[in-house]
């Protein structure tokens, strides 16, 4: 039945009663109470054709095991129907129910009914009928309840069903509706624009015209979406600035070797400043502004050893320090920190800092599924005096668990800039194993010293990238859905904000 007629018949039977209710509308005509309502509220907004007043009314519907109970009987019937007229050994009848309710429940209330007895003469207990026929008044009253007979049922009855949870209390909202000031069988329908034609002809005179709905939701604009790698970024920030951490400058994508590897005591012949792993830039080749000083110190610790340290024994190039690369950490970012702090301190006191960056590294890796030649790096890193070990692995708990990750297991590694090195693992229930997350480690004094840190000063750091954890939790599988032209927009568009 269309609105418009659903409407008109409403109408007309207001007119032969002088009241109507929603709900009873609604069972007399078997139509969806949800669309009555609907019609309703169209009728109101007419002006005054009808009048309207909410009305609230308690039911009840039967549960899921109420409506089994109608089809299959009680538990307590269930049981007794199970025992056959010769009796059944109690182990034998308890395992033949597949529902622990059945057993549990209906064994107990059946025996409260005396409807079975336990026949303990043999070594086994014997469960026996104790009647031959039973009246199963609780599926009676779930069968009346289900047909709305509800006034055969007495409030006690209700409440002990209500109690057994086979039965729930509804309430239902209707509408009883009565003529209004302007009550009229037909209605016409309202217009909501005026348009060219109807101003020529003459005809808007004749017209009804819908009010203006200033409550309405506006329309919402377009405007711009964080992408979801930026969703999780920003959460990421959010703990880091929660812990007290500052955030680093992280505008530079091109980064000379020096800062790079060699600051951070990275041999020149190291794998990872090969043309297989690391992207060079042709131009501008090499870059010019290293701090000429500091270069020779750690010209003097790679080649020859310093502060302690026999070195890596080798020819240190400057034509190679000088090599433009695409950052293929954000270390390299915190190494320049690291610097600018020991000159900031030189005669001074020093000034602990804790620091964070997030942001673009790239790599010259094989393209797949899980990864591209560009992601993101999130990395933490803290100096004070005497810092230990201890230290780092507490505030990487820390972070972890803000992050909802309390599972966390350490594994030693190697890295050329700190000592010790740890893996940080987490067990992840899904794959039922300890996948890695991240990387940390203590840097080392061969990084330190040269930059001018005093001694006593230690420096901590940890990182982890950004794409798995986004890939996680937005459900992404493949990481060209997630970066790059075979992203989905309208998923950008859609994505909830990010909570971790
Ligand atoms: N730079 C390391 C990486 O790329 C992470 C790291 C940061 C390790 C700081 C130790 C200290 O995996």
């Amino acid at each position: 039945m269309s609105d418009k007629t659903l409407s008109e018949d409403i109408l007309r039977l207001l007119n032969e009663r002088s009241t109507i209710n929603s709900l009873s509308l609604s069972n007399e005509l078997s139509i969806d109470h949800q669309k009555i309502v609907g019609v309703i509220k169209s009728l109101q907004s007419f002006g005054d054709i009808i009048q309207c007043s909410q009305h609230e009314s308690k039911r009840f519907d039967l549960t899921r095991e109420g409506q089994q109970m109608v089809e299959n009987g009680s538990h307590e019937a269930v049981v007794w129907k199970a025992v056959p007229e010769e009796g059944i050994e109690q182990t034998l009848l308890m395992k033949s129910f597949t529902d622990a309710n059945v057993a549990k429940l209906g064994f107990s209330k059946a025996m409260s009914q005396k409807w079975i007895v336990i026949d303990k003469t043999s070594n086994k207990p014997i469960v026996k009928r104790k009647v031959d026929a039973i009246e199963d008044e609780v599926q009676l009253l779930l069968n009346r309840i289900s047909h709305m007979d509800i006034n055969e049922v007495n409030e006690q009855q209700k409440q002990d069903l209500k109690k057994r949870k086979l039965i729930q209390e509804v309430i239902v909202k209707s509408y009883d509706i009565e003529k209004g000031e302007n009550f009229s069988l037909n209605v016409e329908k309202q217009e909501t624009d005026i348009t060219g034609e109807m101003i020529a002809k003459g005809s808007w005179k004749e017209k009804q015209f819908k009010d203006y709905n200033f409550d309405a939701m506006g329309i919402p604009p377009e405007r711009g979406h964080l992408h979801p790698l930026l969703k999780v970024r920003q959460q990421f920030r959010q703990i880091f600035l929660e812990m007290g951490f500052t955030e680093m400058p992280t505008n530079r994508f091109v980064e000379s070797s020096f800062w790079n590897f060699d600051a951070l005591f990275v041999p020149q012949k190291h794998p990872a400043r090969d043309l297989q792993d690391t992207f060079f830039l042709s131009d501008p080749q090499t870059c010019n502004e290293v701090p000429v000083d500091y270069m020779a110190r750690v010209k003097q610790v790679h080649s020859c050893g310093d502060f302690g340290s026999q070195g890596y024994q080798y020819e240190w190039k400057t034509e190679e320090t000088r090599k433009n690369v695409l950052r293929t950490h954000t270390t390299a970012i915190s190494a320049r920190m690291l610097h600018d702090l020991a000159q900031e301190c030189k005669g001074k006191a020093f000034r602990p800092v804790k620091l964070f960056s997030i942001d673009r590294v790239f790599r010259n890796e094989s393209l797949d599924a899980t990864h591209l030649a560009e992601f993101h790096q999130i990395e933490g890193v803290i100096a004070d005096v005497g810092l230990t070990l201890g230290d780092l692995m507490g505030i990487i708990r820390e972070f972890f668990l803000k992050l909802g990750i309390g599972n966390l297991r350490f594994k030693p590694t190697y890295n050329p800039y700190t000592e010790p090195s740890m893996e940080m693992y987490s067990y992840h229930e899904g794959l039922n194993k300890w996948v890695e997350i991240g990387n940390s480690g203590v840097f080392r004094p061969e990084m330190l010293l040269p930059m001018g840190l005093p001694p006593n000063v230690n420096a901590l750091g940890w990182g982890l990238g950004l794409e798995r954890p986004t890939m996680i939790k937005y459900g992404i599988n493949n990481i060209r859905d997630l970066c790059g032209h075979k992203m989905d927009l309208q998923l950008v568009y859609d994505n909830p904000l990010c909570i971790l």
